[in-house]
């Protein structure tokens, strides 16, 4: 095997290094990736942007990508990547509270489908000398240390997951009608079993989810801030430095992740992205 893999902390990832992902990969460094990728939950591989045709054939080792929601950031030939920008084009654009810019609240990619993306491909194509580190919590880990009768009192509970939710402290993204058609509320459990390693994990979208099934809203509120604070301590927690041409792959079924949104006004921050399909919740 001529790959590397090394953890990036405590709570989760690993640095994948010597490899060149604009090139085929051996068979053996292919199984050892997707090794660690169920054990680390996120790899970062070091390398330079990679052309559309080529970063999409990565995500291919790890799933089926899938077209994604908004329209607009479709990439013109590959549409199953999608091209995002979140440079502040004027300082109008950067919220003095950050809580307002909608991707510094936590989440875990496209809970708002019954059948959510379960990995997400991310790579710099553009990065701003400062700011801008994606955050990400283990849910997983986070589900593990609960205590056991904390693990019971949530095990069976069902969530409203919603495009929005007033929980939310930013409004999400306008929807064409095609779009809000396309996104009705939908129902997943709480706590999730993963469909290749049968790990248990707390499934839970702070910029989503609207309440659990069946309860007041006002304890519904109290037991979801719970399971907020709970997933997001310190402990739980990786954030990652972008270098230019880092190409991320995470386990939405196990982490959430969000944005540090202070990075300079006018200077190009951009990525693209590819969804890999998943299976419903369970
Ligand atoms: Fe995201």
């Amino acid at each position: 095997m001529s790959l590397k893999i090394e953890p990036l902390g405590d709570a989760l990832g690993a640095e994948v290094s010597d490899i060149d992902l604009s090139k085929p990969l051996m068979e053996e460094d292919i199984a050892a990736v997707k090794d660690a990728f169920l054990d680390y939950h996120l790899l970062c591989f070091r390398s330079d942007p990679l052309a559309a045709e080529d970063f999409s054939a990565i995500a291919r080792l790890f799933g089926e990508p899938q077209l994604q929601l908004i329209r607009t950031t479709r990439h013109g030939e590959v549409p199953e990547i999608s091209v995002l920008d979140s440079t502040y084009k004027n300082a109008d654009q950067k919220p003095a509270d950050f809580k307002l810019n909608r991707k510094s609240g936590w989440h875990t990619d496209d809970s708002y489908f019954e059948v959510p993306a379960k990995v997400t491909l991310l790579q710099s194509i553009e990065i701003p000398k400062s700011g801008g580190h994606t955050r990400f919590c283990n849910t997983r880990k986070a589900y593990d240390d609960l205590a056991e009768e904390e693990k019971r009192r949530i095990d069976d509970l069902k969530a409203v997951h919603a495009y929005d939710t007033m929980r939310a402290p930013a409004r999400a993204k306008k929807r064409t009608k095609e779009e809000e058609e396309e996104t009705p509320e939908v129902v997943h459990p709480l706590v999730r079993t993963h469909e290749e390693n049968g790990s248990k994990a707390i499934y839970f979208n702070p910029n989503r989810t609207d309440r659990i099934v069946g309860m007041e809203r006002k304890d519904s509120d109290a037991l979801l801030d719970w399971v907020n604070e709970t997933i997001t301590q310190q402990k739980y927690r990786y954030d990652h430095e972008w270098r230019m041409g880092d190409l991320l792959v995470w386990d939405n079924r196990c982490l959430i992740h969000s944005v540090n949104v202070d990075f300079p006004v006018g200077q190009t921050r951009l990525h693209q992205r590819i969804l890999l399909k998943g299976a419903r919740p369970q």
